[in-house]
């Protein structure tokens, strides 16, 4: 069977959620998904026959336990079958701005850690309003009504696909197969 590190690093939950899902169905397509939270270990990639690594947009930027963990072991992770999956509100927009501006917060990340991941994809958000604290909120509010976003700050919005969660999970699994 093979093992699949999903190491993923997630501010209000969205990612945690999307990562225990891809795990949920690699697990389903005969992998073995280990799920670790960044920065709460360190895990050695060689110990894995892929990895997956999941993070989300916050200002423009993955955030920080990622790509030091990346950097960290980049070398390792340019040798062996790996993918990143970028999360953020951008990507719920369908459109050849938001889709630069994604690939230029991908772009930073390849460039800051140093690795190359064999696959890139890029999933839509939620916004949290529930979650973040009151200025948080605010700032976050303003920000979507400057866009055209919604503003009811009174629940959440999830823009996630979760059915293309479960498949792009079941794809993962053949990661590393793929490399052989
Ligand atoms: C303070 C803040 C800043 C954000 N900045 C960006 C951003 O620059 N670009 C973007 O596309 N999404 C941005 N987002 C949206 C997050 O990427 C999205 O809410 C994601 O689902 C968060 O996942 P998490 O809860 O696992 O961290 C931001 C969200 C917050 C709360």
């Amino acid at each position: 069977m093979s093992r699949i590190l999903v190491l993923y690093a997630s501010t209000h939950g969205h990612v945690a959620k999307i990562a225990d899902r891809l795990a949920g169905s690699m697990r389903s397509a005969g992998a073995e998904p280990d799920l670790i939270r960044a920065g709460a270990e360190d895990p050695d990639p060689a110990s894995y026959d892929a990895v997956v690594v999941a993070a989300s947009l916050h200002k423009a930027k993955h955030q920080d336990e990622v790509v030091e963990w990346a950097s960290a072991h980049s070398e390792a992770l340019d040798s062996m079958p790996t993918a990143f999956i970028s999360v953020s509100l951008t990507a719920a927009e369908d459109s050849d701005e938001s889709r630069k501006r994604t690939q230029a917060c991908v772009d930073d990340f390849v460039g800051e850690t140093g690795w190359t991941p064999g696959r890139v994809e890029r999933l839509a958000g939620a916004l949290q309003y529930r979650e973040y604290d009151p200025f948080t909120r605010a700032l976050v509010r303003l920000l979507m009504k400057r866009g055209g976003h919604p503003t009811d700050t009174s629940r959440d919005h999830d823009f996630t696909d979760w059915d293309e969660v479960g498949r792009l999970g079941a794809e993962l699994a053949a990661l590393p197969a793929e490399a052989r």
